[in-house]
């Protein structure tokens, strides 16, 4: 399909997973658990539709503040299911990117996740990449520090700075900025995910909490999505004469 085809990143804040469990009597536990599945429908759909580049928000810098038994739930499954995951991505040719202070994390997921990283490193269909202790804040203070640095070395005249020169101190300059993105568990704010990146997003808030969401979801939002008019500033009349 042509339009969905012209989407080159979709980034997907996943929320509702305490509320799932909760409201089937459960611990918050449970709705992580049952959150896997989700983003592995996802992945799924997203390497169906031509999507090249998915970010999924797994875990923020803010997320730190919850319970240690939260988050040492969220940090032993991310662990069990990179490796779980890793060779049916690795057959899928999908390709595992991270992005956030991947140093914050547990040593066990560290590994996990490098060796994930290396293994599909040749892949090109999918880049999936987890933000994990992210918060899109920090990208941008980590940006400017790295840009005054160069300036302090003499290596970058202060004048110069422009949006390019942002863009290539950010995480991930080679990433293509955010054309869609998605939060489920029906919650209307950003939660300092890639402020950068979705300048220009345009963004679909779904009620549906995470371990609800599947590929079909993903499918409707995409639809929906190519019915929108990026105009990028301009007039609807210059943007139709194209
Ligand atoms: C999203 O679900 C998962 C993470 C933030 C790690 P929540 O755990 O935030 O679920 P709700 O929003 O409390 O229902
Ligand atoms: C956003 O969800 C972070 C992730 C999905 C990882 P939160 O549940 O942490 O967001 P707030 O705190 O309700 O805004
Ligand atoms: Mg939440």
């Amino acid at each position: 399909m042509e339009i969905e085809n012209k989407i080159k990143h979709v980034a997907i804040i996943m929320d509702g997973n305490g509320r799932w469990a909760q409201q089937q009597g459960h611990q918050r536990g449970f709705g992580h658990e049952n959150g896997v599945e989700s983003v592995r429908s996802v992945v799924e759909g997203a390497c169906e539709l031509g999507i090249p580049y998915l970010t999924l928000y797994a875990f923020s810098t803010e997320n730190w503040n919850r319970p240690k038994e939260e988050i040492d739930l969220l940090m032993g499954l991310l662990g069990k299911a990179i490796a779980e995951e890793v060779d049916k991505l690795h057959a899928n040719g999908v390709r595992l990117l991270t992005t956030g202070r991947m140093e914050n994390l547990p040593e066990d997921c560290q590994v996990a996740l490098q060796k994930a990283m290396e293994k599909t490193a040749g892949n090109t269909r999918l880049n999936l990449v987890l933000a994990l202790s992210y918060s899109g804040r920090s990208e941008i203070a980590d940006m400017a520090k790295a840009i005054a640095r160069k300036a302090v070395a003499g290596d970058l005249n202060p004048d110069d700075i422009d949006e390019n020169t942002v863009r290539q101190h950010l995480y991930h300059p080679e990433i293509p900025d955010v054309d869609l993105m998605i939060r489920t568990g029906g919650d209307v704010r950003v939660s300092n995910f890639l402020l950068w990146e979705i300048a220009y997003a345009e963004l679909f808030f779904t009620p549906v909490l995470w371990p609800d969401f599947r590929k079909d979801h993903l499918r409707e939002i995409v639809t929906q999505f190519s019915t929108r008019e990026r105009r990028f500033g301009k007039t609807g009349e210059q943007v139709r004469a194209h």
